[in-house]
């Protein structure tokens, strides 16, 4: 049975192109994804053409398809829902051309009967998107639809120029949707909320109070088959310029005049614009013992793994507040926070040994999980005689309110975005372009690579880095889990 969500979903039927539709990102993100936003009736009616270099035909596809569901649809299949969806799948080898895929357009169209849109969806390497775009150009399936770009856009200020204007000899600025899909995630969207539905922190969002910030998302993953793509990426491109700074902006902008796209892309730009340009003396740049034997990477390879960074965003709210950025492979622990440590009281009056500063100072964290969490921690009296304190902290999970089933994953919610035309949660050209701009001085003149144990934080300069603070993770206390009782 399907449950019908009107309203949150596109107004008309969805034909879908999706270019790379044998790829990782399909087969774990995509296929699921477009399966539960069509089997629950977020979208009303859907054709989705696979098109990719693979030697597939349709039945071919759709095995493929449920081999994707299988693994890694995050609900439990239904076979009706299944049988359904798989009728909706059609499948082109990218060596059909252009007019077999006008073509397919035209009978999904039609068995769709009346109004429809088309989403074409570029899940393929940068190298393979401009002729991704120009066949979509040649065969008539631009007027109209929309496209969505997959990161990385471009790998340095020029290729990113030029990207973009190839585009726009194409799509118009308005047809595009560059996908970020950390701006996806639940608890992202929930950094504006936070900020701008309450009261409460915005007046303490600012550099008088807030200490530095940490954006810290370590990996426990490997490269897992996408060496090719790696070597050629790293981690500053993979993560840094596109989600880890993307994060920033939600965390660092003004309170938008409203929460249309123009003023929210306008906000996060202002942010891109007072980011002082990336010193390479302020980077560590790692590489896990062991990534040079990887198959598909050279044994010389000087691609990163890991990157740690500070970041300064020159304005008014946030001058002299460093924001320390992290992220890797093959790291301690996987996890994904905003941590923000305030600045401690100028003087204290409780007696040596209180224990007054000695877990740091308070935070206020936030865990980018689909099962968000939210913490604040601060310093209590521990129970009895004397004044012995201790760090304690209010906790929010999302898992308690009942709610976690409304999560939807974040390619999920883009879809459904981009399907209704909504830029909100999408990048711009010029936002992308000045971060790049931004990352020139690093591009130019990476420091070296420094090899860090699988399993570990990084190298050790990471300390160096963000002396004289430390980094939150590992946290000294787990989170607290609401179903252990005592927690
Ligand atoms: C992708 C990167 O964009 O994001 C991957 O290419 C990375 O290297 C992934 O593992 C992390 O995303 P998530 O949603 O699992 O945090």
């Amino acid at each position: 049975m399907k449950r019908v969500a009107p309203g949150v979903g596109p107004k008309f039927p969805q034909v879908v192109v999706l270019f790379g539709a044998t790829g990782d990102l399909a087969r774990r993100k995509l296929v699921p994804g477009l399966f539960h936003l069509s089997s629950v009736g977020f979208i009303p009616g859907c054709r989705i053409i696979g098109v990719s270099l693979d030697d597939l035909d349709v039945d071919g596809f759709r095995i493929f398809a449920r081999g994707a569901v299988d693994e890694f649809a995050t609900r439990k299949v239904s076979e009706d829902a299944w049988t359904e969806f798989e009728q909706t799948l059609d499948y082109l080898p990218l060596s059909a051309g252009v007019d077999a895929l006008k073509a397919a357009v035209a009978r999904a169209e039609e068995s769709l009967g009346g109004h429809s849109q088309r989403l074409h969806y570029l899940s393929v390497p940068p190298n393979a998107a401009l002729s991704a775009v120009r066949m979509l150009g040649e065969a008539d399936l631009v007027a109209g639809s929309k496209i969505i770009m997959e990161k990385p856009f471009g790998t340095n200020l020029e290729s990113a120029i030029a990207l973009n204007a190839n585009l726009h000899e194409v799509f118009a600025e308005e047809q595009i949707f560059r996908i970020d899909h950390f701006l996806g995630k639940e608890p992202a969207q929930n950094i504006l909320a936070f900020r701008f539905a309450n009261g409460l922190f915005e007046p303490i969002w600012n550099r008088n109070f807030i200490d530095h910030v940490q954006i810290d998302v370590p990996e426990k993953l490997s490269l897992d088959h996408r060496a090719a793509f790696y070597e050629q990426t790293g981690a500053f491109r993979d993560m840094v310029v596109t989600h880890l700074l993307q994060i920033v902006a939600f965390m660092a902008m003004e309170p938008p005049t409203s929460l249309e796209p123009g003023p929210i892309s306008e906000e996060k730009n202002k942010v891109f614009r007072c980011m002082l340009p990336i010193d390479p003396k302020d980077v560590v740049r790692g590489q896990y013992t062991g990534y040079r034997h990887e198959e598909g990477v050279d044994s010389e390879s000087d691609t990163e793994t890991f990157i740690a960074l500070k970041c300064m965003i020159d304005n008014w709210r946030w001058a002299g507040v460093p924001f320390f950025l992290r992220t890797g492979k093959r790291l301690a622990e996987g996890m994904r926070i905003i941590s923000i440590a305030f600045r401690e009281p100028p003087k204290s009056m409780f007696p040596v040994g209180s224990g007054v500063g000695a877990e740091g100072p308070d935070h206020l964290t936030f865990d980018l999980a689909d099962a968000s969490k939210m913490s604040l921690s601060f310093y209590g009296k521990r129970p009895g005689p004397g004044m012995k304190l201790e760090k304690l902290s209010l906790q929010f999970a999302m898992h308690e309110t009942g709610l976690i089933g409304d999560v939807l994953e974040a390619y999920e919610r883009l879809i459904l975005d981009a399907m209704r035309g909504d830029h909100t949660l999408f990048t711009t050209a010029e936002g992308i372009e000045r971060l790049w701009e931004v990352s020139r001085p690093l591009l130019e003149a990476p420091p070296p690579v420094r090899l860090y144990p699988p399993g570990s934080w990084g190298p050790k300069s990471i300390h160096q880095l963000v002396a004289p603070h430390a980094w939150r993770l590992p946290f000294e206390r787990a989170w607290r889990d609401p179903n252990v009782q005592g927690a």
